[in-house]
C-alpha cells in the first residue's frame, strides 16, 4: 500500500476511536446564572384545524358519553393541567386571518356557520368562540395568546376584540355585549397578535407593507390601563428570512410591539414528508437537523434585534415550532393528524434546551399544535385519550418554567450518518425558587449510549435524581391500544463524586436531573 493511503487509513482508524473513546464534557456554572427562564417557553397553540378543537378540546355541551364542563374535556383539562401549560395560542394560524369573532359569540343556534376555508372546507359551526376559548384558559390555569385577523379584516374588528375582553364593564358598547353574553368582567389577556405568517396565508404580504399595516392596527389596540398592558406580538419571519425581522425591527415604533414571531418547522421536505411513524435512519437524521437548526435560526434573529435593541426588551415569540409528517393513513389530508414517535421526544427535548439557552432573547414559544394536529402533546379518539412522548418531554421539562438559566460549556460527541454528522448531545439547566438545580439532556444518537462527564463549578450538591424518557425503537409511540408503551421512569445512571457528575445516556433518550 502505498504511504500516502497508510497515512490517510492511520487518520481514519485514529479520529474513529477517538471519536469511540471521547467524553461528552459539560461545564455547569452553577453560580453564574442571570437570565429567567420565561414559563412562556413551553407555550402551546389551538388552531380550528382538524379535531384540535372539536373532537380534541370540545365536545359541545350536550355530550352524554364524554365527561365535559360546559363541552370541555376534562380529561383533556386534567392532563394539561400536570404540563402547566403557561400559555395558549388561538385561534390560528392560517384560520385565523379568515376569522370574525363577532360571529362566534352570543347565543350558539343564532351564531353563523362558516367555511374553514385553510384547512379541509370544513363547516365552522362558531360553537367554540371567545367566551369559550377564554373561560376555557381560566379553567387550564394558562395565559390566552388571541392571534387578531390583520389579513382578511379590520382594525376596528381587532381594536373591538380588544374592548370586549379586555375593557371593564360599562366602557363600551362592546363590554355591553360581553356583559349580555353572561361574562360582566373582563378577562385577563396580555398577549395578542397581530396577523399570522403576514408574508403567506396572512395575506401575502411584502415586509414593508405589512409593517405599515401592523402599526396602522397597533395604533387602535388601546390599552386600558398600564398595570394591565396588552403585550403587541408581530407576525414574525419563516425560517431564515432573516431580511423580515431586520425590516420590521427597523420599522415598527418601540412603543407600538413587544414581540416579532418566528416560525419554524422541523420538515425533510415539503413536498414529500414521509411517515410519521415508519421512518428510516436517513430520515430520522434529517429531521433531527432540521431542528437543530432553530439554534442557527434564533441566533442570526437575536443578533439582528441586538442591533436595535441592545438592551434586549423586545422578546422573539417562537409561536410555532415542531415536526411536520404526512398524515396518518386513512385520515383526512387537511387536518394534519400525525402520530408522535421517540422522534417527537427528540425534536421537544433538543428545541426546548435551545430555547431554554436563549432564555434571554426567547420569551415565548408555541408548541404546534396541542391536540390531535402536527406534533400534539395529546391525541384523542371519542372518549380514548393518549399522551404522547412529547406530553412527556414537555411535563419533565416544566421545572425549567420562571427558573434562573444556569449557563453551561457543551462539548459533544458526534452523531454521524454517512457523510454527515450532527451533535448527539444538547443540555440546558435552571434554578428553580427553591434552589433546586435541574439539568434536561438529550442523547440524539440513534444507536449509541453517550457517557457525560459534568463538571460543576460553584455549587456543592449532595444529592442527585432523575427520570428518564426512553424506548427501544426511535418509530416507537403511544397509541390508543398501548396508551402507556413510553412513560418517564426513574433514572439511576448518574452518580455525583464531588464536583464531578457522570451520566450515561442511553441512545435516543431525554433526561431531566434534579440536584440538591
Ligand atoms: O400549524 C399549521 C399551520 O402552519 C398554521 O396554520 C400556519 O400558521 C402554519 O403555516
Amino acid at each position: 500500500m502505498e504511504k500516502r493511503f497508510k497515512r490517510i487509513f492511520l487518520f481514519i482508524g485514529v479520529t474513529s476511536a477517538l471519536n469511540c473513546y471521547a467524553q461528552n464534557e459539560i461545564v455547569l456554572n452553577a453560580d453564574k446564572g442571570k437570565d429567567i427562564i420565561s414559563k412562556n417557553i413551553y407555550g402551546h397553540f389551538a388552531e380550528h384545524l382538524g379535531h384540535c378543537i372539536y373532537g380534541g378540546f370540545y365536545v359541545g355541551d350536550t355530550n352524554k358519553t364524554i365527561p365535559h364542563k360546559d363541552g370541555i374535556r376534562l380529561d383533556v383539562i386534567e392532563a394539561l393541567k400536570k404540563l402547566k401549560v403557561p400559555v395558549l395560542r388561538w385561534p390560528g394560524g392560517c384560520f385565523a386571518d379568515t376569522y370574525h369573532w363577532k360571529d362566534g359569540v352570543g347565543v350558539k343556534k343564532e351564531r353563523p356557520s362558516m367555511l374553514n376555508v385553510w384547512w379541509g372546507n370544513v363547516k365552522e359551526d362558531n360553537s367554540f368562540g371567545t367566551n369559550e376559548f377564554l373561560n376555557m384558559c381560566e379553567l387550564l390555569g394558562a395565559e390566552p395568546y388571541l392571534s387578531g385577523n390583520v389579513g382578511s379584516g379590520t382594525p376596528q374588528e381587532l381594536s373591538d376584540w380588544v374592548k370586549y375582553t379586555t375593557h371593564p364593564n360599562g366602557s363600551s358598547p362592546m363590554t355591553d355585549w360581553r356583559q349580555k353574553n353572561g361574562r360582566p368582567n373582563p378577562w385577563h389577556v396580555k398577549f395578542w397578535g397581530l396577523g399570522n405568517e403576514a408574508w403567506g396565508c396572512g395575506g401575502n404580504m411584502k415586509v414593508e407593507y405589512y409593517a405599515n399595516v401592523y402599526r396602522q392596527y397597533a395604533t387602535f389596540m388601546t390599552n386600558w390601563n398600564n398595570s394591565d398592558r396588552i403585550y403587541r406580538i408581530a407576525s414574525g419571519a419563516s425560517d431564515a428570512d432573516y431580511h423580515w425581522t431586520e425590516v420590521l425591527m427597523k420599522e415598527l415604533p418601540a412603543n407600538m410591539f413587544d414581540a416579532l414571531g418566528l416560525h419554524h418547522y422541523s420538515v425533510i421536505d415539503w413536498g414529500k414528508k414521509g411517515s410519521a411513524t415508519s421512518f428510516s435512519e436517513q430520515e430520522y437524521f434529517t429531521t433531527m437537523k432540521r431542528a437543530l437548526l432553530m439554534e442557527e435560526l434564533v441566533t442570526k434573529h437575536s443578533a439582528i434585534m441586538d442591533k436595535y435593541d441592545p438592551q434586549k426588551k423586545k422578546a422573539l415569540a417562537v409561536d410555532e415550532w415542531g415536526g411536520w409528517y404526512d398524515v396518518e393513513p386513512g385520515t383526512n389530508g387537511a387536518f394534519l393528524f400525525q402520530q408522535n414517535t421517540m422522534r417527537d421526544a427528540m425534536i421537544a427535548g433538543a428545541t426546548l434546551n435551545i430555547f431554554n439557552n436563549h432564555c434571554d432573547r426567547v420569551k415565548m414559544a408555541n408548541l404546534a399544535q396541542i391536540i390531535n394536529v402536527l406534533q400534539a402533546v395529546i391525541l384523542t379518539k371519542e372518549e380514548k385519550l393518549v399522551l404522547t412522548p412529547t406530553y412527556h418531554v414537555m411535563e419533565m421539562y416544566n421545572v425549567h418554567q420562571d427558573a434562573t438559566m444556569l449557563p453551561l460549556e457543551v462539548s459533544s460527541n458526534k452523531y454521524i450518518l454517512g457523510k454527515d454528522t450532527l451533535n448527539a448531545i444538547s443540555a440546558s439547566a435552571s434554578k428553580d425558587k427553591n434552589g433546586v438545580t435541574h439539568i434536561s439532556l438529550v442523547n440524539i444518537d440513534a444507536n449509541k449510549t453517550q457517557t457525560v462527564s459534568i463538571n460543576i463549578n460553584g455549587a456543592d450538591y449532595k444529592t442527585v435524581s432523575g427520570r428518564i424518557l426512553r424506548s427501544d425503537k426511535i418509530q416507537n409511540y403511544n397509541s390508543f391500544e398501548k396508551p402507556t408503551a413510553i412513560v418517564p421512569v426513574s433514572f439511576t445512571d448518574a452518580k455525583l463524586n464531588g464536583n464531578k457528575l457522570e451520566v450515561k445516556l442511553p441512545a435516543f433518550s431525554v433526561v431531566v436531573l434534579e440536584l440538591k
